[in-house]
């Protein structure tokens, strides 16, 4: 049976992921800061096992991967945290936060995977959640855009040092997620609304839509796909010339004969 490990895969997104993986037949180890959720149902747990972790801690990390008991195929990245605020006044200690578990417990992480699938010969894969925001920046979204930017890169770099291994690196960047972290934003109808009618898709992405990916670039079927930053946001981030005033005139012209 193949097995993977999950960070942050106790709520939201990570937990649709840690389903999807049960259902296909994976033993999921779910790596989170909480996992009182995750004891409490009896039908997951016949596939997965719930570990305390904090990715954001290296000692942490390093007794819940020895907890797991062996070396996963498959390293999914998901746990991630946001602090909002201008950078202006951004509180040091929040930024410094959103650095510690999004970039340095991705690092952490993988690193500790990795080396582990290079000692036991592995071809392993690894994964990791960004965000449309780490290509585009956001309101208010400063500590949260440069972590996924930086996590972004540091998948690219995996991906170099890593694939003469025979290990995989990808990311897959979310858009406007009907899930999790988002949850809060989406809750007014008349912000969802106005969003959904911004997006070329026209809907909102569900955390299904990211477990799907998930399920592709851990499959046989991604096999060549290496160092890649997958945006999955119905087309949100490309739209920005569509949003702006046009005049009509402009639209009728032809080539010119
Ligand atoms: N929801 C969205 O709209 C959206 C959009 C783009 C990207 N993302 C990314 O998707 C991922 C999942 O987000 P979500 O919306 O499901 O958020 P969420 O808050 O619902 O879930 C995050 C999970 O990570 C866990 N976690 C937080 N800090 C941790 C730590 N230090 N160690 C271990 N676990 C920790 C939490 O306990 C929680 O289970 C994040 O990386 C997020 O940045 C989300």
């Amino acid at each position: 049976m193949k097995s993977a490990i999950v960070t942050g895969g106790a709520h939201g997104i990570g937990r649709v992921i840690v389903n999807q993986l049960a259902s296909e037949g994976w033993h999921v180890g779910i790596l989170d800061l909480n996992v009182a959720d995750v004891e409490r149902d009896e039908k997951l747990l016949k596939n997965c096992v719930a570990i305390s972790a904090d990715v954001s801690d290296v000692n942490s990390v390093e007794k819940a991967i020895k907890q797991f008991g062996s070396t996963p195929d498959l390293l999914v990245n998901n746990a991630g945290i946001v602090r909002f605020g201008p950078l202006l006044t951004l509180a040091q200690s929040e930024f410094e936060a959103v650095v510690r578990v999004n970039l340095i417990g991705t690092f952490t992480v993988s690193r500790q995977v990795a080396a582990l699938m290079v000692a036991d010969g592995k071809a392993g894969n690894i994964i990791s959640i960004t965000s449309m925001n780490g290509v585009v920046p956001g309101p208010n979204s400063g500590a949260y855009t440069s972590t996924k930017a930086g996590v972004a890169l540091l998948t690219k770099q995996m991906a170099l040092e890593w694939g003469p291994h025979g290990i995989r690196v990808n990311s897959i960047a979310p858009g406007l997620i009907d899930a999790g972290m988002s949850n809060a934003v989406h809750a007014d109808p008349e912000i969802r609304q106005a969003r959904e009618k911004r997006i070329p898709l026209r809907r909102l992405g569900t955390a299904q839509d990211i477990a799907n990916l998930v399920s592709f670039l851990a499959s046989e079927q991604s096999s060549y796909i290496t160092g890649e930053n997958i945006l999955v946001d119905g087309g949100v981030t490309m739209s920005i010339l569509s949003t702006l005033p046009r005049p009509k005139s402009v639209d009728s012209v032809g080539p010119s004969e």
